[in-house]
C-alpha cells in the first residue's frame, strides 16, 4: 500500500471510529473503548496464509471484531473470559517476548477455540507468524511423517517447537495410548518453556484429568507461564437434532 492510500485508510478508520463512539457499540465497556490500531489494519491475510497458520475454514473469519459484531452469548462466564482473552491479546507483544501463554479449560462448545483463533488472527494481522494445531492432528501428522518422510517430520516439529505463538487446540483429544505421544508433548512444552515461547492451550480435560494424563513436570511449567481461564458453562453450538 502506498503512503497516500495508507493515509486515506487511516482517515477513514478514524472517521468510522468516531462514528462508532457517537452511536455507542454493543459489548462490554472494555470492548467499546478498545482503540483500532493501524497495524491491525495494514496486513491482509490471504486464505493460504490462514491455512498455513492452521486456521481452517470454520474459523477463517474469526476476529475480535467479528465476534463482537455477531454478539457474545449472554453468559457471564463466557463474557468474563472473553474480556480476559482480549486483554491478553492487547498485550501480545509483551507476552510473546516473555513466553506467557493461556490455558482455556472447559466444556465443549464454550467458544475456547474461537477466542484463541481471534488471538492468533490479531498476531498474524500484525505481521507475525504463529500456528494453531488440533492435538489429534499434531499426533496424526507426526505419526504419518515419522513413517513416510523423516525430513518433513523434522521440519514440522521444528516449526511447532520454535514458532513465536503456538496454540495447541484440544489437549487431551489426541490418542495417548502410545508412549512416544506423551513424551513428545512433554518435550515440546518443555523446549518452548526453556526458550520462553508463548504457548496457548485449550482443553476439555479438568485439572484432575490433566494431572492424570500428563507429567507433573509438564503441568508445573504450564502453571508457571500460562494464565488459566475456566469455561464452566453450557455449549453455545446450535443443535440440529436432540438425542
Ligand atoms: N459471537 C460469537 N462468535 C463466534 N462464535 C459464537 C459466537 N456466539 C456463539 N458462538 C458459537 O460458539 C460455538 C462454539 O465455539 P468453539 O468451537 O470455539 O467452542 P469450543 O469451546 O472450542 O468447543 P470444543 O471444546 O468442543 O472444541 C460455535 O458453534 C459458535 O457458533
Ligand atoms: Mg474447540
Amino acid at each position: 500500500m502506498n503512503p497516500e492510500d495508507n493515509g486515506k485508510l487511516n482517515e477513514l478508520l478514524e472517521r468510522a471510529r468516531k462514528k462508532c463512539q457517537e452511536k455507542g457499540t454493543e459489548g462490554t465497556p472494555s470492548e467499546q473503548t478498545t482503540p483500532i490500531t493501524t497495524s491491525t489494519m495494514l496486513k491482509t491475510i490471504s486464505a493460504d496464509e490462514l491455512n498455513h497458520a492452521g486456521i481452517k475454514s470454520r474459523y477463517k473469519d474469526v476476529t475480535f471484531s467479528a465476534i463482537e459484531k455477531r454478539g457474545l452469548p449472554d453468559d457471564s462466564c463466557i463474557r468474563s473470559n472473553y474480556r480476559q482473552v482480549k486483554a491478553y491479546a492487547e498485550r501480545l507483544d509483551d507476552y510473546t517476548k516473555n513466553g506467557v501463554g493461556l490455558v482455556l479449560v472447559g466444556g465443549y462448545g464454550t467458544m475456547k477455540t474461537t477466542m484463541v483463533v481471534a488471538v492468533l488472527r490479531k498476531w498474524l494481522d500484525e505481521g507475525h507468524h504463529g500456528l494453531i494445531v488440533p492435538m489429534c492432528s499434531l499426533v496424526d501428522n507426526l505419526f504419518t511423517l515419522m513413517h513416510l518422510n523423516r525430513e518433513e517430520m523434522a521440519k514440522y516439529e521444528h516449526r511447532i517447537r520454535t514458532t513465536k505463538l503456538l496454540i495447541l487446540d484440544d489437549l487431551g483429544g489426541e490418542n495417548t495410548d502410545q508412549k512416544w505421544v506423551l513424551a513428545k508433548i512433554d518435550s515440546i512444552i518443555t523446549e518452548r518453556y526453556n526458550d520462553k515461547l508463548a504457548t496457548i492451550i485449550t482443553t476439555n480435560l479438568s485439572a484432575k484429568e490433566l494431572a492424570g494424563t500428563y507429567s507433573g513436570r509438564m503441568l508445573d511449567r504450564l502453571k508457571n507461564t500460562a494464565m488459566l481461564l475456566v469455561f464452566d458453562t453450557d455449549s453455545q453450538r446450535r443443535h440440529m437434532w436432540e438425542a
